[in-house]
């Protein structure tokens, strides 16, 4: 559930503050990626080190990173980069400050300026839990939607006993997890994906293929699994490879072993995504043994190879949709809009050969059409870009 989740964790001054260090450890096995923000008291209990070295990224702690080159950090940056924020261990201190909408320190100037979720764990002695100012602040910021982590009860490091222990981190995983279970918005539907190039066999050893890494495919996968969907990846040669627990993966080599795969699970699908760069051709037929340098240069005859997208999209039902890409380099919306018409699409996502684009790149820009709209996208990475597509797609089952 926590695969590929951005998570950035504030860390407040409480004696607990140890226990980040385990939470920290057990977000990233969870394949979480981590940012921390510290307060000053903070660092006093735990080594900002410590925490930059387990969440594999800088701990962030005041808004100048460095006076000599005047570089800063940016509270805005870091709020709208997270996909959930949690305070935990949040001091006494910080809820009031939080409740009260102070800003005097990076990590409340990124609480305020946040859209995604905020989790607080509150962790302080018992008197102080149950002072009424810390009861009010928490019965404020609930109000607001702020979800809490509610401590536990035990010995607490004054010696006394009582509520205000903060959580084990497995267990705040555990609630992290269940946030994103509820939020998935794509549950109980199925999609086909077919990711990355085909093979046409010429004999045993070469084949006719392209530079096609499957990347967009696979993040495309991953993101809609993510969102709750079961997807079946129809996956050509390539090293990328899914990493969500509800991607089925089948490879498969050539254009006509993808469309049998594709034509096994796609009466069970609500949607469909062709990413993949399949072969338009084939040679007529492959050698069984390797073709010797004879002499004579050896001729290819090419055949066309079925259309995947097109065949689906001939038997496509209403309600399920289809998502086509077009790669184009004259008349580039035209020829898209096209390509939308002809193959039954809903969406097509269109790109340009350009600086960082494209085959072989990690990066990519895209523009995502629909028959009555256009949607522009900067430069961006293909996870990044993956989570546009499919919130365009969501929109249809919404
Ligand atoms: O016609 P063109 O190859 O540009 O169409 C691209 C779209 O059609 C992509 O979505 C691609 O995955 C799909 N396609 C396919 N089978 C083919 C060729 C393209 O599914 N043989």
């Amino acid at each position: 559930m926590l695969a590929n989740k951005k998570v950035l964790l504030g860390v407040t001054g409480s004696i607990s503050a140890y226990k980040a260090a385990y939470f920290i450890r057990e977000l990233v096995k969870n394949n979480c990626e981590v940012k921390v923000v510290m307060t000053k008291a903070a660092s006093e209990f735990i080594a900002p080190l410590t925490l930059a070295t387990l969440s594999k990224n800088p701990v962030y702690q005041d808004y100048v990173a460095s006076k000599s080159s005047g570089t800063w950090n940016n509270h805005i940056d870091l709020a709208l980069w997270a996909d959930v924020a949690v305070i935990a261990p949040c001091t006494a201190n910080t809820l009031s400050k939080i409740t009260s909408g102070a800003c005097d320190n990076l990590l409340t100037a990124v609480i305020l300026s946040l859209r995604c979720p905020l989790f607080i764990a509150p962790a302080m002695d018992v008197d102080m839990y149950k002072h009424p100012a810390t009861v009010h602040n928490l019965q404020v910021i609930k109000s607001r939607g702020v979800r809490i982590i509610e401590p536990d009860s035990g010995e607490l490091a004054s010696g006394l006993s009582g509520e205000g222990r903060l959580r084990e981190p497995l267990e705040m995983v555990e609630i992290l997890s269940q946030h994103f279970e509820e939020s998935l918005l794509l549950k109980g539907k199925t999609f086909l994906v077919t990711a990355g190039p085909t093979y046409e066999a010429i004999d045993p050893v070469r084949f006719l293929g392209n530079r096609s890494s499957g990347k967009t495919g696979v993040a495309l996968a991953d993101e809609l699994a993510s969102r709750g969907a079961d997807v079946h990846l129809i996956q050509g040669p390539g090293s990328a490879a899914a990493i969500q627990s509800r991607v089925k993966t089948m490879r498969v080599q050539s254009a006509r072993e993808m469309l049998k795969a594709c034509e096994r699970v796609y009466k069970e699908c609500d949607g469909a995504v062709f990413s993949a760069a399949v072969s338009d051709y084939r040679p007529d037929k492959a050698h069984d043994s390797k073709i010797k340098k004879e002499g004579n240069t050896p001729t290819v005859t090419l055949v066309e190879n079925p259309d995947i997208a097109a065949e689906l999209g001939k038997i496509k039902k209403s309600g399920v949709i289809h998502v086509g890409f077009a790669l184009e380099t004259d008349n580039v919306e035209e020829n898209a809009r096209k390509k939308l018409i002809n193959k039954n699409f809903d969406i097509i996502v269109l790109n340009s050969p350009g600086k960082n684009t494209g085959f072989e790149h990690d990066t990519n820009q895209i523009n995502v059409i629909t028959k009555n709209k256009k949607q522009s996208f900067k430069l961006k990475t293909k996870t990044l870009l993956a989570k546009d597509i499919v919130d365009e797609i969501q929109l249809h089952f919404t």
